[in-house]
């Protein structure tokens, strides 16, 4: 069933020629400046106990798919304040707390999803919590699946703040619970989801290569996976970046290595091969609660990428068919729906509720919504501006992927 048969993976198109081998270092070279710019240490200078933030993932169930396709929809304009702001939620990351930072238009703010044949209407928090009593999630992943669990916790502090009970020593994983309704909300960083010596230090500056376990699992995941009700695996980007790949503790090639003398396998051969890992793991492991898979959420740098001076200044959804997926994104994307696709027969079978959370699609739109340059505390003080560098893949709080957790809900209310 999981032959390796479809593992020589064919980007869409140029697989052979010279093009694509410079799209391949050209997404190496942003994702390694990546580690410093975005996925570096996250900031908690702020004081107070701060929440984290997760991503999630699903496919609509056969049921929902007569209903209606959650993901299949526009966004509308809509009055309705935000769910929350930076003074109501304390735990927002500095570097996405757009408002704080100064973000001076509001207009992103002002937008909900509206799937095509259904309503969507916001998930009560209080029903949602009650609903939640006992139990359990995990939001797994990197930093964007931060940026989720951040969503996620200050939506629901309208009913109650979330209160931190664990943190890794450098806050990439952490806990929280709702004390009234025993609901606790982890978040485990694991960019690759699997086994890897990342020797970044502090401020994302790589002392050596990524080593890459296609075939090993990070425990750091696995091991809780089977007392969480709720799991939210993704991955993504991190898969661009420079690394050494390993299977049965043998080097097998690399990804951008130009000075060692190895085998270039791809990022696309990597991603897959621990995509289909993760995906058996979970169909095969009798998991009694829902695991959603969330798609890779697409970046929307434009005039060059990040270290060209490429920026995200739009301040309004794009409309379908607009904006076009970068051959990264496209990549990614195509082997998740084909992974995703082969192991929901397998988990289906197996009895386990395996669903796809595909919000890629619909944060295509909302180039609007990223920090752009209020990653940094105001950043155009004082002719700081022109030094400024855009951050166009997390996403501001709050911002556009507060709906996806109204998709969430929606999803696991229909569950109870
Ligand atoms: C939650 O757990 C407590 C203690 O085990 C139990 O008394 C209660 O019935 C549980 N509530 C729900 C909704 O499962
Ligand atoms: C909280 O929920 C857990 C299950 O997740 C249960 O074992 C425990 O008894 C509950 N505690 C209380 C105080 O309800
Ligand atoms: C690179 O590896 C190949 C095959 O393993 C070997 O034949 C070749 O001599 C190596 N080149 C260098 C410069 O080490």
């Amino acid at each position: 069933m999981y032959s390796d048969l479809k593992l020589g993976f064919r980007p869409p198109h140029r697989r052979t020629n010279n093009n694509h081998f410079i799209v391949l270092l050209g997404i190496s070279v942003l994702v390694l400046g990546f580690g410093f710019a975005l996925f570096g240490k996250p900031s908690n200078s702020f004081p107070q106990p701060d929440p984290p933030i997760l991503g999630s993932v699903s496919f609509p169930t056969e049921q929902e798919k007569n209903e209606c396709d959650l993901f299949d929809g526009n966004w509308i304009p809509h009055s309705d304040e935000p769910p929350y702001t930076h003074k109501s939620c304390g735990i927002i990351e500095d570097h996405q707390n757009c408002m704080k930072n100064g973000r001076p238009d509001t207009g992103y703010l002002y937008w909900r999803w509206k799937p095509r044949f259904c309503e969507l209407d916001r998930v009560d928090p209080t029903s949602f919590l009650e609903a939640m009593r006992n139990k359990t999630w995990g939001f797994v992943g990197d930093s964007i699946s931060r940026n989720h669990v951040q969503s996620f916790l200050c939506t629901l502090s309208r009913a109650e703040m979330a209160v931190e009970v664990y943190h890794d020593e450098a806050y990439k994983s952490r806990r929280w619970t709702f004390p009234t309704y025993n609901f606790t909300v982890s978040v485990i960083w694991t960019p690759f989801l699997a086994k890897a010596s990342i020797s970044e230090d502090d401020n994302g500056v790589s002392t050596s290569d990524i080593e890459l376990h296609l075939d090993v699992l990070d425990p750091v995941w696995t091991l809780p996976y089977r007392n969480l009700d709720y799991v939210i695996i993704s991955a993504g980007k991190w898969f661009v970046k420079t690394a050494i790949y390993l299977e049965n503790g043998a080097v097998l090639g690399c990804h951008y290595c130009p000075k060692r003398n190895l085998t270039e396998l791809g990022f696309n051969f990597a991603f897959r091969k621990v995509i289909r890992n993760v995906l058996r793991h979970v169909a095969g492991s009798r998991h009694g609660g829902t695991i959603l898979y969330r798609t890779t959420t697409p970046d929307h740098f434009e005039g060059g990428e990040w270290f060209e001076g490429g920026s995200c200044k739009r301040e309004k959804p794009s409309k379908e068919g607009e904006l076009e997926m970068s051959e990264m994104n496209r990549i990614l994307r195509e082997i998740e729906l084909e992974e995703f696709e082969r192991a929901s027969s397998a988990a289906n079978e197996k009895g386990v509720d395996l669903v796809l959370f595909d919000v890629s699609p619909l944060s295509m739109l909302r180039p609007d919504g990223h920090p752009g340059a209020y990653r940094h505390f105001h950043p155009f003080e004082n002719g700081k501006g022109n030094k400024v560098i855009y951050d166009c893949l997390h996403w501001c709080l709050p911002g556009p992927i507060d709906s996806w957790n109204d998709i969430l809900f929606e999803m696991v209310m229909r569950k109870q």
